[in-house]
Protein backbone atom coordinates (compact mmCIF):
# COMPACT_ATOMS: atom_id res chain seq x y z
CA UNK A 1 0.00 0.00 0.00
CA UNK A 2 1.32 3.58 -1.03
CA UNK A 3 1.74 6.46 1.78
CA UNK A 4 -0.54 9.08 1.70
CA UNK A 5 2.44 11.26 1.55
CA UNK A 6 4.39 9.39 -1.06
CA UNK A 7 4.27 12.84 -2.85
CA UNK A 8 7.91 12.87 -4.65
CA UNK A 9 9.35 9.63 -3.25
CA UNK A 10 9.67 6.47 -5.44
CA UNK A 11 10.16 2.66 -4.05
CA UNK A 12 9.25 1.04 -1.35
CA UNK A 13 9.65 2.30 2.20
CA UNK A 14 11.88 0.40 4.25
CA UNK A 15 10.32 -1.66 7.45
CA UNK A 16 12.50 0.42 9.85
CA UNK A 17 10.38 3.72 9.03
CA UNK A 18 7.04 1.92 9.38
CA UNK A 19 7.72 0.70 12.63
CA UNK A 20 9.18 3.70 14.00
CA UNK A 21 6.86 5.71 12.21
CA UNK A 22 3.42 4.18 13.21
CA UNK A 23 1.60 5.82 15.81
CA UNK A 24 -1.57 4.48 14.74
CA UNK A 25 -1.59 2.14 18.20
CA UNK A 26 -1.47 5.00 20.36
CA UNK A 27 -3.66 7.70 17.87
CA UNK A 28 -6.98 5.01 18.07
CA UNK A 29 -7.61 6.42 21.10
CA UNK A 30 -8.42 9.66 19.15
CA UNK A 31 -10.38 8.14 16.65
CA UNK A 32 -13.79 10.55 17.85
CA UNK A 33 -11.62 13.59 17.68
CA UNK A 34 -10.35 13.00 14.12
CA UNK A 35 -13.49 12.03 12.87
CA UNK A 36 -15.79 15.18 14.54
CA UNK A 37 -12.88 17.00 13.62
CA UNK A 38 -13.07 15.52 9.55
CA UNK A 39 -16.87 15.88 9.95
CA UNK A 40 -17.16 19.75 10.70
CA UNK A 41 -14.17 20.03 8.54
CA UNK A 42 -16.29 18.62 5.51
CA UNK A 43 -19.20 20.91 6.72
CA UNK A 44 -16.99 24.29 6.21
CA UNK A 45 -15.27 22.70 3.12
CA UNK A 46 -19.54 22.95 1.95
CA UNK A 47 -20.26 25.99 3.29
CA UNK A 48 -17.23 27.72 1.10
CA UNK A 49 -18.18 25.94 -2.36
CA UNK A 50 -15.83 23.24 -2.12
CA UNK A 51 -18.26 19.98 -1.39
CA UNK A 52 -21.23 19.75 -2.81
CA UNK A 53 -24.23 18.92 -0.40
CA UNK A 54 -24.47 15.67 -1.74
CA UNK A 55 -20.38 15.21 -1.79
CA UNK A 56 -20.55 16.13 2.04
CA UNK A 57 -23.44 13.61 2.54
CA UNK A 58 -21.48 10.70 1.35
CA UNK A 59 -18.41 11.74 3.54
CA UNK A 60 -20.81 12.23 6.67
CA UNK A 61 -21.94 8.12 5.95
CA UNK A 62 -18.56 7.20 5.16
CA UNK A 63 -17.46 8.99 8.66
CA UNK A 64 -20.35 7.10 10.08
CA UNK A 65 -19.57 3.96 9.05
CA UNK A 66 -16.17 4.39 10.29
CA UNK A 67 -17.04 4.93 13.45
CA UNK A 68 -19.13 2.05 14.12
CA UNK A 69 -16.67 -0.32 12.77
CA UNK A 70 -13.83 0.94 15.35
CA UNK A 71 -16.52 0.98 17.78
CA UNK A 72 -17.50 -2.52 16.40
CA UNK A 73 -13.57 -3.48 16.49
CA UNK A 74 -13.91 -4.24 12.56
CA UNK A 75 -11.89 -1.62 12.51
CA UNK A 76 -8.05 -3.15 11.02
CA UNK A 77 -5.16 -0.78 11.99
CA UNK A 78 -1.76 -0.89 9.45
CA UNK A 79 1.14 0.14 10.34
CA UNK A 80 1.86 1.15 6.86
CA UNK A 81 -1.19 3.75 7.31
CA UNK A 82 1.25 5.17 9.85
CA UNK A 83 -1.66 7.04 12.05
CA UNK A 84 -5.17 8.12 12.68
CA UNK A 85 -5.83 10.36 9.94
CA UNK A 86 -4.45 8.39 7.27
CA UNK A 87 -6.40 5.33 8.41
CA UNK A 88 -9.32 6.79 8.32
CA UNK A 89 -8.78 8.95 4.83
CA UNK A 90 -7.68 5.46 3.39
CA UNK A 91 -11.14 4.04 4.66
CA UNK A 92 -13.16 6.71 3.61
CA UNK A 93 -12.27 6.32 -0.09
CA UNK A 94 -13.05 2.38 0.18
CA UNK A 95 -16.12 3.17 1.21
CA UNK A 96 -17.19 6.15 -0.74
CA UNK A 97 -14.62 6.45 -3.60
CA UNK A 98 -13.07 9.63 -5.23
CA UNK A 99 -14.62 12.07 -3.21
CA UNK A 100 -12.51 10.97 0.07
CA UNK A 101 -9.80 12.43 -1.68
CA UNK A 102 -11.44 15.92 -1.45
CA UNK A 103 -11.82 16.15 2.04
CA UNK A 104 -7.97 17.08 2.94
CA UNK A 105 -8.47 19.94 0.87
CA UNK A 106 -7.29 22.75 3.27
CA UNK A 107 -6.18 21.01 5.85
CA UNK A 108 -3.15 19.29 6.66
CA UNK A 109 -2.02 16.20 9.45
CA UNK A 110 -0.21 19.35 11.14
CA UNK A 111 -3.59 21.17 11.81
CA UNK A 112 -5.19 17.75 12.21
CA UNK A 113 -3.08 16.62 14.70
CA UNK A 114 -3.17 19.52 17.08
CA UNK A 115 -7.11 19.52 16.72
CA UNK A 116 -7.21 15.87 17.69
CA UNK A 117 -5.15 16.61 20.92
CA UNK A 118 -6.75 19.83 22.19
CA UNK A 119 -10.26 18.17 21.84
CA UNK A 120 -8.74 15.19 23.47
CA UNK A 121 -7.53 17.40 26.28
CA UNK A 122 -10.67 19.32 26.45
CA UNK A 123 -12.76 16.24 26.56
CA UNK A 124 -10.72 14.49 29.18
CA UNK A 125 -10.04 16.80 31.64
CA UNK A 126 -13.92 17.30 32.33
CA UNK A 127 -13.96 13.98 32.98
CA UNK A 128 -11.37 13.66 35.08
CA UNK A 129 -12.91 16.74 37.09
CA UNK A 130 -16.36 14.53 37.19
CA UNK A 131 -14.54 11.94 39.38
CA UNK A 132 -11.97 14.24 41.26
CA UNK A 133 -15.69 16.21 41.92
CA UNK A 134 -16.96 12.40 43.15
CA UNK A 135 -13.66 11.89 45.41
CA UNK A 136 -14.17 15.61 47.31
CA UNK A 137 -18.13 14.65 47.87
CA UNK A 138 -16.94 11.61 49.52
CA UNK A 139 -14.36 12.97 51.68
CA UNK A 140 -16.86 15.66 52.55
CA UNK A 141 -19.06 12.71 53.53
CA UNK A 142 -15.83 10.85 55.93
CA UNK A 143 -15.12 13.97 56.96
CA UNK A 144 -18.61 14.67 58.99
CA UNK A 145 -18.92 10.99 60.24
CA UNK A 146 -15.62 11.27 61.90
CA UNK A 147 -16.14 14.63 62.86
CA UNK A 148 -15.34 13.06 66.81
CA UNK A 149 -12.53 11.21 66.23
CA UNK A 150 -8.86 12.66 67.29
CA UNK A 151 -6.11 11.95 65.30
CA UNK A 152 -2.43 12.45 65.78
CA UNK A 153 -0.76 14.67 63.05
CA UNK A 154 2.99 14.41 62.16
CA UNK A 155 5.70 16.92 61.36
CA UNK A 156 9.20 15.15 60.51
CA UNK A 157 6.82 11.71 60.42
CA UNK A 158 7.12 12.21 64.43
CA UNK A 159 3.80 12.90 66.59
CA UNK A 160 3.02 16.60 66.78
CA UNK A 161 -0.32 17.80 67.71
CA UNK A 162 -3.97 16.18 68.10
CA UNK A 163 -6.10 16.80 65.34
CA UNK A 164 -9.65 16.09 64.36
CA UNK A 165 -9.01 13.28 62.03
CA UNK A 166 -11.87 15.23 59.80
CA UNK A 167 -9.65 17.88 59.51
CA UNK A 168 -6.71 15.88 58.42
CA UNK A 169 -8.97 14.02 54.98
CA UNK A 170 -10.30 17.82 54.64
CA UNK A 171 -6.49 18.68 53.95
CA UNK A 172 -6.84 16.65 50.56
CA UNK A 173 -10.17 17.99 49.92
CA UNK A 174 -8.41 21.18 49.51
CA UNK A 175 -5.46 19.69 47.59
CA UNK A 176 -8.05 18.01 44.83
CA UNK A 177 -9.81 21.40 44.49
CA UNK A 178 -6.92 22.65 43.48
CA UNK A 179 -6.49 19.96 41.31
CA UNK A 180 -9.81 21.13 39.72
CA UNK A 181 -8.59 24.07 38.93
CA UNK A 182 -5.50 23.00 37.46
CA UNK A 183 -7.20 20.91 35.05
CA UNK A 184 -10.31 24.03 34.63
CA UNK A 185 -6.98 26.39 33.73
CA UNK A 186 -6.30 22.95 31.37
CA UNK A 187 -9.41 23.93 29.27
CA UNK A 188 -9.73 27.08 28.83
CA UNK A 189 -5.97 27.08 27.58
CA UNK A 190 -6.82 23.76 25.25
CA UNK A 191 -9.81 26.42 24.34
CA UNK A 192 -8.32 27.80 21.33
CA UNK A 193 -9.08 25.96 17.52
CA UNK A 194 -5.81 25.28 15.79
CA UNK A 195 -7.79 23.38 12.86
CA UNK A 196 -7.86 25.61 9.38
CA UNK A 197 -3.79 26.73 9.84
CA UNK A 198 -2.93 24.19 7.12
CA UNK A 199 0.43 22.82 7.24
CA UNK A 200 2.29 25.93 9.03
CA UNK A 201 1.38 28.97 6.64
CA UNK A 202 -2.31 29.40 6.67
CA UNK A 203 -4.36 27.30 3.44
CA UNK A 204 -5.00 28.58 -0.06
CA UNK A 205 -8.59 28.88 0.34
CA UNK A 206 -10.92 31.31 2.34
CA UNK A 207 -12.29 28.98 4.95
CA UNK A 208 -14.37 30.14 7.33
CA UNK A 209 -12.71 29.14 10.97
CA UNK A 210 -15.14 30.91 13.00
CA UNK A 211 -17.81 28.58 11.38
CA UNK A 212 -14.89 25.89 12.48
CA UNK A 213 -14.94 27.45 15.81
CA UNK A 214 -18.65 27.20 16.60
CA UNK A 215 -19.33 23.75 15.10
CA UNK A 216 -16.41 22.33 17.20
CA UNK A 217 -16.93 23.98 20.36
CA UNK A 218 -14.20 26.08 20.73
CA UNK A 219 -13.95 29.47 22.26
CA UNK A 220 -11.20 31.14 20.90
CA UNK A 221 -8.96 30.88 17.36
CA UNK A 222 -5.25 30.32 17.33
CA UNK A 223 -4.16 33.66 15.47
CA UNK A 224 -1.01 32.82 13.86
CA UNK A 225 -1.22 29.45 12.33
CA UNK A 226 2.57 28.49 12.71
CA UNK A 227 1.82 28.61 16.70
CA UNK A 228 -1.23 26.87 15.96
CA UNK A 229 0.66 23.56 14.63
CA UNK A 230 3.75 23.73 16.33
CA UNK A 231 2.45 24.38 20.37
CA UNK A 232 2.21 21.65 23.08
CA UNK A 233 1.46 24.29 25.75
CA UNK A 234 -2.18 22.41 26.28
CA UNK A 235 -0.18 18.91 26.44
CA UNK A 236 2.11 20.60 29.15
CA UNK A 237 -0.94 22.06 31.08
CA UNK A 238 -2.50 18.68 31.21
CA UNK A 239 0.52 16.73 32.03
CA UNK A 240 1.29 19.17 34.63
CA UNK A 241 -2.15 19.26 36.30
CA UNK A 242 -1.91 15.57 35.72
CA UNK A 243 1.19 15.16 37.80
CA UNK A 244 0.13 17.24 40.43
CA UNK A 245 -2.76 14.88 40.95
CA UNK A 246 -0.69 11.87 41.32
CA UNK A 247 1.53 13.74 43.41
CA UNK A 248 -1.29 14.39 45.65
CA UNK A 249 -2.73 10.87 45.44
CA UNK A 250 0.43 9.44 45.99
CA UNK A 251 0.58 11.45 49.42
CA UNK A 252 -2.18 9.63 50.74
CA UNK A 253 -1.37 6.75 49.38
CA UNK A 254 2.17 6.69 51.53
CA UNK A 255 -0.01 8.04 54.25
CA UNK A 256 -2.72 5.40 54.38
CA UNK A 257 0.46 2.68 53.76
CA UNK A 258 2.17 3.97 56.95
CA UNK A 259 -1.58 4.29 59.01
CA UNK A 260 -2.33 1.40 57.96
CA UNK A 261 1.01 -0.90 59.12
CA UNK A 262 0.94 -3.31 62.00
CA UNK A 263 2.79 -0.60 64.03
CA UNK A 264 0.36 2.49 63.42
CA UNK A 265 -3.04 0.32 62.96
CA UNK A 266 -4.79 3.52 62.98
CA UNK A 267 -6.52 2.45 59.76
CA UNK A 268 -7.65 -0.65 57.52
CA UNK A 269 -8.37 -1.48 54.24
CA UNK A 270 -11.09 -4.01 53.23
CA UNK A 271 -9.79 -7.28 51.98
CA UNK A 272 -10.93 -7.21 48.52
CA UNK A 273 -8.35 -3.79 48.15
CA UNK A 274 -5.78 -5.47 49.74
CA UNK A 275 -3.07 -8.66 48.88
CA UNK A 276 -1.70 -11.54 50.76
CA UNK A 277 1.75 -13.48 50.23
CA UNK A 278 2.88 -16.91 48.66
CA UNK A 279 4.55 -16.98 51.59
CA UNK A 280 3.78 -15.35 54.90
CA UNK A 281 0.25 -16.50 55.33
CA UNK A 282 0.21 -13.51 57.81
CA UNK A 283 0.21 -10.45 55.33
CA UNK A 284 -2.16 -7.87 54.59
CA UNK A 285 -0.55 -5.78 51.84
CA UNK A 286 -2.02 -2.45 49.91
CA UNK A 287 -0.70 -3.02 47.03
CA UNK A 288 -3.82 -0.78 45.55
CA UNK A 289 -1.96 1.86 47.19
CA UNK A 290 1.58 1.11 46.14
CA UNK A 291 0.82 0.79 42.69
CA UNK A 292 -0.66 4.53 42.86
CA UNK A 293 2.43 5.66 44.80
CA UNK A 294 4.44 3.87 42.01
CA UNK A 295 2.74 5.00 38.91
CA UNK A 296 2.79 8.66 39.59
CA UNK A 297 6.45 8.11 38.78
CA UNK A 298 5.47 7.58 35.40
CA UNK A 299 3.23 10.45 35.54
CA UNK A 300 6.17 12.91 36.51
CA UNK A 301 8.13 11.64 34.25
CA UNK A 302 5.73 11.76 31.16
CA UNK A 303 5.75 15.80 31.77
CA UNK A 304 9.22 15.07 31.61
CA UNK A 305 9.90 13.54 28.80
CA UNK A 306 7.30 16.35 26.72
CA UNK A 307 8.94 19.52 27.91
CA UNK A 308 12.30 17.39 27.46
CA UNK A 309 10.80 16.77 23.34
CA UNK A 310 9.96 20.35 23.04
CA UNK A 311 12.81 22.27 24.77
CA UNK A 312 15.33 23.06 21.21
CA UNK A 313 12.65 22.06 18.97
CA UNK A 314 12.90 24.54 15.66
CA UNK A 315 9.65 26.06 14.50
CA UNK A 316 7.28 24.92 13.96
CA UNK A 317 6.25 20.97 13.01
CA UNK A 318 9.02 18.32 13.62
CA UNK A 319 7.92 14.57 13.51
CA UNK A 320 9.34 14.62 17.07
CA UNK A 321 5.98 15.65 18.40
CA UNK A 322 4.38 12.82 17.45
CA UNK A 323 6.31 11.52 20.64
CA UNK A 324 3.45 13.88 23.16
CA UNK A 325 1.30 10.92 22.37
CA UNK A 326 2.07 8.42 23.98
CA UNK A 327 1.97 10.30 27.54
CA UNK A 328 -0.99 11.89 26.45
CA UNK A 329 -2.46 8.80 26.12
CA UNK A 330 -1.28 7.18 28.97
CA UNK A 331 -3.60 10.05 31.30
CA UNK A 332 -6.52 7.58 30.13
CA UNK A 333 -5.21 5.34 33.19
CA UNK A 334 -6.03 7.61 35.44
CA UNK A 335 -9.68 6.72 35.59
CA UNK A 336 -8.99 3.74 36.86
CA UNK A 337 -6.58 5.15 39.42
CA UNK A 338 -9.15 7.72 40.71
CA UNK A 339 -11.95 4.98 41.09
CA UNK A 340 -9.62 3.27 43.48
CA UNK A 341 -8.83 5.91 45.21
CA UNK A 342 -12.39 6.51 45.70
CA UNK A 343 -13.35 3.36 46.74
CA UNK A 344 -10.05 3.25 49.16
CA UNK A 345 -11.76 6.70 50.88
CA UNK A 346 -15.14 5.18 50.85
CA UNK A 347 -14.62 2.05 52.43
CA UNK A 348 -11.25 1.95 54.69
CA UNK A 349 -11.75 1.37 58.50
CA UNK A 350 -10.54 3.90 61.53
CA UNK A 351 -8.85 1.81 64.79
CA UNK A 352 -10.21 4.65 67.56
CA UNK A 353 -8.04 2.59 70.05
CA UNK A 354 -5.24 2.69 68.57
CA UNK A 355 -5.15 6.06 68.17
CA UNK A 356 -5.96 7.10 71.77
CA UNK A 357 -2.66 5.24 72.68
CA UNK A 358 -0.35 6.76 70.47
CA UNK A 359 -1.73 10.37 71.24
CA UNK A 360 -0.90 9.71 75.03
CA UNK A 361 2.49 7.94 74.54
CA UNK A 362 3.75 10.79 71.80
CA UNK A 363 3.12 13.66 74.12
CA UNK A 364 0.82 15.37 72.15
CA UNK A 365 -0.80 17.90 74.41
CA UNK A 366 2.97 18.84 75.46
CA UNK A 367 2.59 22.07 73.69
CA UNK A 368 -1.37 22.56 75.11
CA UNK A 369 0.39 22.24 78.82
CA UNK A 370 3.36 24.85 77.99
CA UNK A 371 0.53 27.14 76.71
CA UNK A 372 -1.69 27.05 79.84
CA UNK A 373 1.46 27.57 82.00
CA UNK A 374 1.76 30.70 80.01
CA UNK A 375 -2.02 31.71 79.64
CA UNK A 376 -3.00 30.72 83.16
CA UNK A 377 -0.34 30.99 85.24
CA UNK A 378 1.92 34.15 83.49
CA UNK A 379 4.96 32.09 82.60
CA UNK A 380 7.09 33.27 80.17
CA UNK A 381 6.82 30.49 77.12
CA UNK A 382 10.54 29.96 76.99
CA UNK A 383 10.57 29.36 80.81
CA UNK A 384 7.44 27.00 80.30
CA UNK A 385 8.54 25.33 77.52
CA UNK A 386 11.47 24.15 79.74
CA UNK A 387 9.17 23.11 82.61
CA UNK A 388 7.41 20.79 79.70
CA UNK A 389 11.02 19.55 78.47
CA UNK A 390 12.11 18.60 82.02
CA UNK A 391 8.91 16.66 82.51
CA UNK A 392 9.20 14.90 79.35
CA UNK A 393 12.53 13.92 79.97
CA UNK A 394 11.67 11.98 83.48
CA UNK A 395 8.86 10.39 81.48
CA UNK A 396 10.65 9.09 78.82
CA UNK A 397 13.27 8.23 81.52
CA UNK A 398 11.08 6.08 83.34
CA UNK A 399 8.50 5.06 80.65
CA UNK A 400 5.39 7.13 81.77
CA UNK A 401 3.62 9.78 79.71
CA UNK A 402 2.05 12.74 80.67
CA UNK A 403 -1.34 11.01 81.88
CA UNK A 404 1.14 8.49 84.29
CA UNK A 405 3.45 10.27 85.69
CA UNK A 406 2.76 10.44 89.42
CA UNK A 407 1.69 13.63 90.81
CA UNK A 408 4.56 14.22 93.68
CA UNK A 409 6.64 13.75 90.41
CA UNK A 410 5.20 16.65 88.90
CA UNK A 411 5.41 18.64 91.94
CA UNK A 412 8.80 18.35 91.72
CA UNK A 413 9.41 19.37 88.55
CA UNK A 414 7.91 22.60 89.48
CA UNK A 415 5.06 23.54 91.82
CA UNK A 416 2.46 24.71 89.26
CA UNK A 417 1.96 21.56 87.83
CA UNK A 418 0.64 19.89 90.78
CA UNK A 419 -2.32 21.22 90.98
CA UNK A 420 -4.75 18.40 89.24
CA UNK A 421 -7.54 20.17 87.54
CA UNK A 422 -5.03 22.83 85.90
CA UNK A 423 -2.60 19.90 85.00
CA UNK A 424 -5.39 17.37 83.28
CA UNK A 425 -7.09 19.61 81.90
CA UNK A 426 -4.22 21.09 80.30
CA UNK A 427 -3.06 17.76 79.02
CA UNK A 428 -6.02 16.59 77.88
CA UNK A 429 -6.43 15.34 74.53
CA UNK A 430 -9.56 16.35 73.53
CA UNK A 431 -9.30 19.85 74.73
CA UNK A 432 -6.43 20.48 72.50
CA UNK A 433 -8.05 20.01 69.78
CA UNK A 434 -10.91 22.70 71.16
CA UNK A 435 -8.10 25.21 71.54
CA UNK A 436 -7.23 25.71 68.40
CA UNK A 437 -9.78 28.34 67.30
CA UNK A 438 -7.92 30.04 64.53
CA UNK A 439 -9.19 30.21 61.15
CA UNK A 440 -8.70 26.58 59.64
CA UNK A 441 -7.43 25.14 63.32
CA UNK A 442 -8.71 22.14 64.28
CA UNK A 443 -11.33 22.79 66.71
CA UNK A 444 -14.48 21.10 66.20
CA UNK A 445 -16.15 25.10 65.28
CA UNK A 446 -13.34 25.38 63.08
CA UNK A 447 -13.96 22.04 61.17
CA UNK A 448 -17.54 22.36 61.29
CA UNK A 449 -17.09 25.78 59.24
CA UNK A 450 -14.55 24.28 56.87
CA UNK A 451 -16.97 21.79 55.95
CA UNK A 452 -19.94 24.20 55.12
CA UNK A 453 -16.92 26.12 53.07
CA UNK A 454 -16.07 22.95 51.39
CA UNK A 455 -19.42 22.06 50.32
CA UNK A 456 -19.69 25.62 49.11
CA UNK A 457 -16.86 25.77 47.20
CA UNK A 458 -17.47 21.94 45.77
CA UNK A 459 -21.26 23.86 44.49
CA UNK A 460 -19.93 26.45 42.70
CA UNK A 461 -17.31 24.48 40.89
CA UNK A 462 -20.29 22.40 39.39
CA UNK A 463 -22.21 25.44 38.82
CA UNK A 464 -19.34 26.89 36.95
CA UNK A 465 -18.10 23.86 34.95
CA UNK A 466 -17.73 24.61 31.58
CA UNK A 467 -19.56 23.29 28.81
CA UNK A 468 -19.22 19.49 28.18
CA UNK A 469 -17.52 18.80 24.47
CA UNK A 470 -20.05 16.81 22.39
CA UNK A 471 -17.91 13.90 19.87
CA UNK A 472 -21.06 12.86 18.26
CA UNK A 473 -21.02 12.73 14.57
CA UNK A 474 -24.35 14.57 13.68
N1 LIG B 1 1.22 11.45 12.88
C1 LIG B 1 1.65 12.79 12.89
C2 LIG B 1 1.77 13.28 14.33
O1 LIG B 1 1.19 12.70 15.12
C3 LIG B 1 0.67 13.66 12.18
C4 LIG B 1 1.29 14.85 11.56
C5 LIG B 1 2.16 14.41 10.44
N2 LIG B 1 2.74 15.51 9.80
C6 LIG B 1 3.80 15.39 9.01
N3 LIG B 1 4.25 16.50 8.52
N4 LIG B 1 4.41 14.25 8.78
O2 LIG B 1 2.44 14.22 14.64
Amino acid sequence: MEPLWKGRMSGQVEEVLLNLGESIHLDIFLYKEDLKGSLEHARMLTKIGILTKEEFDKIFYGLKTIQKEIEQNRFPLKKELEDIHTHIENRLKEIVGDVAGKLHTARSRNDQIALDTHLFIKGNSYQIIIKIFEICKTILVRAEENLDIIFPSYTHLQIAQPIRFSHYLLSYFWMLIRDIERFLFTIKEADRLPLGCGAVAGVNYLNDREYLKENLQFKELYENSIDAISSRDHILNYLYSISVLMIHLSRLCEDFIIYSTVEFGFIELPDALTTGSSLMPQKKNPDILELIRGKTARYISNLNSVMILLKGLPLSYNRDLQEDRKPMIESLELYTILDGIHLVLSSFKIHQNNIEEFLKKGFTTATDLADSLVKEKNIPFRVAHHIVGELIQYCVKNQMNLFTIPKEKRKEIHPLLEEDEFYLNSISIQNSTEKKISRGGTSKKRVMEQIIYARQTLENIFKNLPEKINLDLE
